[in-house]
C-alpha cells in the first residue's frame, strides 16, 4: 500500500479548523482507495511567531522538505506586521522548494451563484497558471535616500528564459490534457517590452511543440474585462507572477468567492514538496466558532491528491464537493457539519 508523507500546517485563525475537516475527508477517501498517509503537524504562523520569534527556521524547512506534499490552512494574525509571514514563510517556501507553478482553477460549480449575473458553469471552467518564483516577487530593487524628498524606490521585474520557459511548458502540458486544448498567454507586451518580448517568443517557440493546442494572447487589462464579460474565452491562462496574483483574485470572485478558491504551489519535477492551500485568509474574527467554511480547504485537498498521483481519490473529493454545493442551499452551515456531509459523500458510492 502506498504511503504518502504529508506535512500539515494548520496555521492561524480558522486554518486548523478547515484543514481538520480536510483531513477527515482524507481519512474517508484513503480508506476507499487503498492508500495511506503519514501526517506530521507543524506549528507555524503568526501566533507561533509572536510567541517564539520564529517564522520558519532552516531546521523546519529541512523537515518539511522530507514531505511528499504540504497542506496549509491559513496564516496571519492581526498583530504581525505585513510582509513578515508573507516573505518569511510563504514566499520562502515557494522559492526554497522551487514551487514555480501557482495552479489556480477558476471553476463555477453548479449550485454556486457568481456575482456575474447569468453566468453558468458551462461558461466558466478554466485554470490560471501563474509563474510563482520570478517577476517583482524575486525581490530585486532597492531604496535610496529613504525618508528624504530625494527618495528613490525601485522594484524590478526579473524574468529568466529558464523560468519563463518552464512555466509555459507546464501550461502547454496542462492545456494539452484538457478537452479544449486552448492556451492564452496574459501579459502586457505593449508596455513591458523587455519581459514581454521574452515571454512572447518563448510562448510561440514552445507552442510549436504542441500543435494540438491553440494559442491566444490577451493583455492583462483586457483579461480583467474578459474574466467578467466572457470567461468562456479561457481554458488555460499562463501569466507572470504579479499579473497572476491580481487576476486570480478576480477569478476567485467570478467563480463565487474566496470560500471556493484553491491554490496549488507546485514543484512539477517533484524534487521538493508542493504546497496546497485554500486562498482565503485566517479570519481571526470567526476562529473557534465552528463558522468557517471548509469547502476551499477540501478542494485544495483534491489538488493535493492529484499531485500525488491519487487521481481517482482526487476526483472523488471534487465530486463530493460538487454534490455538496448543489444541495447546501443558501443557509449557513457549521464547519463540522460541512465536514460530516463531505465525509458521507466521499464514503458513498
Ligand atoms: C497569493 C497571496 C500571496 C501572493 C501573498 C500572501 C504573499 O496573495 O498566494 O496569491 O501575493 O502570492
Ligand atoms: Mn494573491
Amino acid at each position: 500500500m502506498a504511503t504518502h508523507r504529508l506535512a500539515i500546517i494548520g496555521g492561524d485563525g480558522i486554518g486548523p479548523e478547515v484543514v481538520g475537516q480536510g483531513l477527515r475527508v482524507l481519512d474517508a477517501v484513503q480508506d476507499r482507495h487503498g492508500f495511506d498517509t503519514e501526517r506530521t503537524d507543524y506549528d507555524l504562523g503568526g501566533r507561533r511567531y509572536l510567541e517564539t520569534g520564529e517564522v520558519l527556521s532552516d531546521d523546519t524547512v529541512a523537515a518539511l522538505d522530507d514531505a511528499d506534499a504540504i497542506y496549509l490552512g491559513a496564516i496571519g494574525t492581526p498583530d504581525v506586521p505585513p510582509g513578515v509571514l508573507e516573505r518569511g514563510m510563504l514566499l520562502k517556501l515557494r522559492f526554497t522548494f522551487d514551487q514555480y507553478v501557482n495552479h489556480r482553477p477558476v471553476k463555477l460549480y453548479p449550485g454556486v451563484t457568481s456575482p456575474i449575473a447569468g453566468l453558468t458553469p458551462q461558461r466558466c471552467d478554466f485554470v490560471v497558471v501563474r509563474e510563482n518564483t520570478e517577476s517583482v516577487y524575486a525581490g530585486a530593487g532597492g531604496t535610496l535616500h529613504r525618508g528624504t524628498p530625494a527618495e528613490v524606490a525601485t522594484q524590478e521585474s526579473l524574468n529568466t528564459r529558464h523560468g519563463v520557459e518552464r512555466i509555459i511548458r507546464y501550461a502547454f502540458d496542462l492545456a494539452d490534457g484538457r478537452e479544449r486544448r486552448h492556451l492564452t498567454m496574459c501579459h502586457k507586451t505593449n508596455v513591458l517590452i523587455n519581459a514581454g518580448d521574452l515571454w512572447w517568443r518563448t510562448f510561440h517557440e514552445v507552442g510549436e511543440e504542441y500543435p494540438d493546442v491553440t494559442r491566444d494572447y490577451v493583455h492583462v487589462d483586457a483579461a480583467c474585462l474578459y474574466f467578467v464579460t466572457q470567461p468562456e474565452r479561457f481554458d488555460v491562462v499562463v501569466t507572470e507572477n504579479l499579473f497572476g496574483d491580481i487576476i486570480t483574485d478576480l477569478g476567485a470572485a467570478v467563480q463565487g468567492g474566496m470560500g471556493l478558491a484553491t491554490s496549488g504551489n507546485l514543484n512539477p519535477a517533484g524534487d521538493h514538496p508542493s504546497m496546497f492551500e485554500p486562498v482565503h485568509g485566517s479570519a481571526p474574527d470567526i476562529a473557534g466558532t465552528d463558522a468557517a467554511d471548509p469547502t476551499a480547504a477540501v478542494l485544495a485537498l483534491s489538488l493535493l491528491l492529484d499531485s500525488l498521483g491519487e487521481v481517482e481519490a482526487a476526483a472523488d473529493v471534487e465530486a463530493a464537493v460538487a454534490s455538496w454545493l448543489v444541495e447546501r442551499g443558501d443557509g449557513r452551515h457549521a464547519t463540522t457539519a460541512v465536514g460530516d456531509r463531505l465525509v458521507e459523500l466521499v464514503a458513498a458510492d
